[in-house]
């Protein structure tokens, strides 16, 4: 029978590769925590109206990238493509939001039906933060270095670079829309059939196009930032002095206008060009109308979200990965001959209840001496525990081999009772 395989653009996280996730993930909370943001979980499946007033009914994400289905009581439901919606669905629910100021940060897969490449997947994962009740700059300029101190503590600070930009408001592009159109209009024969459907629906998202012709036809268009209000214009021209201040290099890039419709006033992306065409690793901006649009008081927010396979993938590209991202073994615990089982299992039990940084991987299944030596040489340990009875010796043994897994492979002979204590004084992480 054929056998059944994952959905394409949906990744097994082997236990190989969970190791590296884990330690971006660790990272990620420390951060987090570091500036007083706490965790947030909400439901991988929502109410497909919760995106689509969110993210935008003319939107790649809406139009044609989610996962959309009737459930048995005929309601339509979505997996979430991002966590922004959600994040605001249950904050504001739960009574978060009214008159308070919340940091918040999530993780968590998301589900998108995109064409799968390199650093892009239908099944991804993110980490998000999300600030509420902040109108200021200020909010603005620490969530980006809160994400700025994330890259530091991964190390790849020097591989990243953020771009900014000021979309004004939803008013100030409609108006820009509007000529910005007409302009369009005007040349709709050099325009892609993508664009051209957008000009009437949403023609800001035409700027996104890397279609050369619209590309080229659009470097003589009209500007956004000649549209911006000049309460944004304050905002924008704050944030970047406090993002200066703080020693936070970046770009202005008048062409990012972000794909989900929230957005106003600052928004940004941090990219990296070592990872080819999907080099956005965190992206985000401010969004002060969505808790409104989704029916609770006006509450002003900020916030970005990190795609963690791309971090995965930029950590190995640029060799990044330290001994933590290993995973695997401390020390591998062998018995030979069948009598030493029970006591095998005892002395492990006993180690890890004296020692609880320890990670220990009892042999199963018998075998002989060299055939354990090499389970415990491809398990990655840094020392082997060996039982083993002397000739004329009977069960139970009083001292064990302690032998180190390396070129040197030095043994000693140690008593059980001073075990612990040897191992502690041998290994410096387990104290
Ligand atoms: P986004 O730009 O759609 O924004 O996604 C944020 C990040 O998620 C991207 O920069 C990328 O790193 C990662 N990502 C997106 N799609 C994929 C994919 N198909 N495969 C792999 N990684 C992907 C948002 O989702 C907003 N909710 C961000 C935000 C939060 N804005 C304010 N708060």
């Amino acid at each position: 029978m054929a056998k059944i395989q994952a959905i394409r653009g949906m990744n097994d996280i082997l236990p190989t590769e969970s190791p590296t996730w884990q330690y971006v993930e660790h990272c990620f909370q420390r951060v987090a925590h570091r500036y007083g943001y706490r965790e947030i979980r909400f439901p991988v499946v929502e109410q497909t109206q919760l995106f689509k007033r969110s993210i935008g009914e003319v939107t790649d994400i809406v139009e044609k990238e989610m996962y959309s289905f009737d459930d048995r009581n005929g309601d339509n439901l979505s997996l979430r493509p991002e966590g922004t919606a959600g994040c605001v669905r249950a904050a504001e629910q739960h009574g978060l939001l009214y008159n308070q100021q919340q940091r918040l940060w999530y993780h968590g897969p998301m589900f998108r039906h995109e064409r799968p490449q390199k650093g892009r997947y239908r099944q991804f994962h993110q980490f998000g933060i999300e600030a509420f009740g902040m109108p200021g700059p200020d909010i603005d300029a620490e969530v980006i270095l809160l994400s700025a101190n994330f890259w530091q503590e991964l190390g790849i600070a020097d591989s990243v670079t953020l771009e900014l930009n000021n979309i004004g408001s939803a008013a100030d592009r409609r108006a820009f829309g509007v000529t910005l159109a007409e302009f369009l209009r005007a040349h709709s024969d050099r325009l892609d059939e993508d664009s051209r459907r957008r000009l009437d629906s949403n023609p800001l998202r035409i700027l996104d196009s890397k279609v050369p012709a619209t590309r080229e036809l659009l470097a003589d268009a009209p500007v956004l930032a000649d549209f911006i209000n000049a309460e944004s214009v304050e905002h924008y021209t704050a944030l970047k002095q406090l993002l200066q201040g703080c020693d936070i290099g970046f770009v202005e890039n008048p062409r990012l206008v972000r794909g989900l419709d929230y957005y106003n006033n600052a928004v940004f992306e941090w990219t990296t060009s070592a990872l080819g065409a999907q080099g956005t690793v965190c992206a985000g901006g401010r969004y002060d109308t969505l808790v409104e649009q989704l029916g609770g008081r006006s509450t002003p927010g900020v916030g970005f979200a990190m795609g963690e396979e791309r971090l995965v993938l930029l950590l190995e590209e640029l060799a990044l990965l330290p001994d933590e991202a290993r995973g695997g073994v401390d020390i591998y615990l062998a018995a030979v001959g069948d009598e030493l089982t029970g006591q095998a299992l005892a002395v492990a039990e006993t180690l890890r209840q004296e020692l609880p940084g320890l990670k220990l991987l009892v042999n199963c299944g018998g075998g002989k001496y060299n055939s354990q030596m090499k389970k415990a040489f491809n398990s990655g340990a840094r020392a082997a525990i060996v039982l083993e009875l002397e000739h004329g010796e009977s069960a139970p043994v009083t001292a064990v081999r302690l032998r180190t897994l390396d070129d040197a492979g030095d043994s000693e002979n140690i008593a059980l009772e001073d075990l612990p204590g040897r191992l502690r004084e041998k290994f410096e992480f387990l104290t």
